[in-house]
């Protein structure tokens, strides 16, 4: 295995790890950094491929640049590095929003967390970085995403997850191979907050989206994510 690193957006570097062994045609998993004065990483990854990833972070900054590291919510690609990352980096501090600083992250961390409240905005120097508090979307009740605003991308964490390789940026369709994994493999409840939180998003109209588990869709991220809110607003269940 091997991590790849392409520049999604001005600055924005996705660092991908192609499984081949997961799921029946290989699974992706993307870990983003966004390069600043401060720094940020987003996604810690699994504990198992630290050692790629981090290799990868510290070919475009080095570690003791990293200033904050963050992910969506609690789960083994998401959060499993976490300490990891505090040990190789000293001056990150670890964010997240206010319920995933109450139920794991402060307990968990091996550093002190700076809690990140709903719509705050992180100035890191070069870029913006807004925390938006997305419960269950994509899963779990600590769920937030990240957009940045001065390249207009959205990291959707699990949102859009599709199965294969794929190339590193793509302006097709994400919706349909998105739904069809959600059919497979449902991951997202549909929630009262599912199709209103993905409305939200839409409403940001990001230029990019910026997939854990695929590529980053270049084009209409506001028509992308009002499709997959009328996907989960239609599905009976
Ligand atoms: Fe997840
Ligand atoms: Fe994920």
């Amino acid at each position: 295995m091997k991590t790849e690193i392409s520049e999604i957006a001005d600055r924005i570097y996705r660092l991908s790890t192609f499984v081949p062994q997961i799921g029946p045609t290989g699974f992706t998993f993307n870990q983003f950094l966004i390069d600043a004065d401060q720094p940020l990483l987003f996604h810690y990854g699994q504990r198992s491929l630290f050692p790629l990833i981090s290799d990868a972070v510290k070919r475009v900054v080095p570690l003791d640049r990293l200033r904050w590291t963050t992910c969506s919510h609690v789960e083994a690609d998401e959060s499993g590095a976490l300490n990891q990352w505090l040990a190789a980096a000293p001056n990150a501090t670890p964010a997240h929003g206010q319920i995933g600083c109450n139920i794991w992250l402060t307990d968990m961390a091996d550093r002190a967390p700076r809690v990140l409240k709903n719509d705050e905005v992180l100035d890191l120097g070069g870029k913006k970085v807004r925390w938006l508090d997305t419960p269950h979307v994509p899963h779990n009740w600590d769920a937030g995403l990240i957009y940045e605003e001065t390249t207009g991308t959205l990291f959707s964490s699990d949102l859009f997850t599709q199965f294969g390789a794929c190339p590193a940026t793509t302006s097709d369709d994400i919706v349909d191979a998105a739904i069809a994994t959600e059919k497979a493999v449902p991951f997202m409840p549909k929630t009262p907050l599912a199709a209103p939180t993905l409305r939200r998003l839409a409403a940001l109209k990001p230029r990019t989206i910026a997939l854990m588990h695929g590529p980053s869709f270049k084009g209409d991220g506001g028509a992308a994510l009002g499709a997959l809110a009328t996907y989960y607003e239609t599905r009976p269940h």
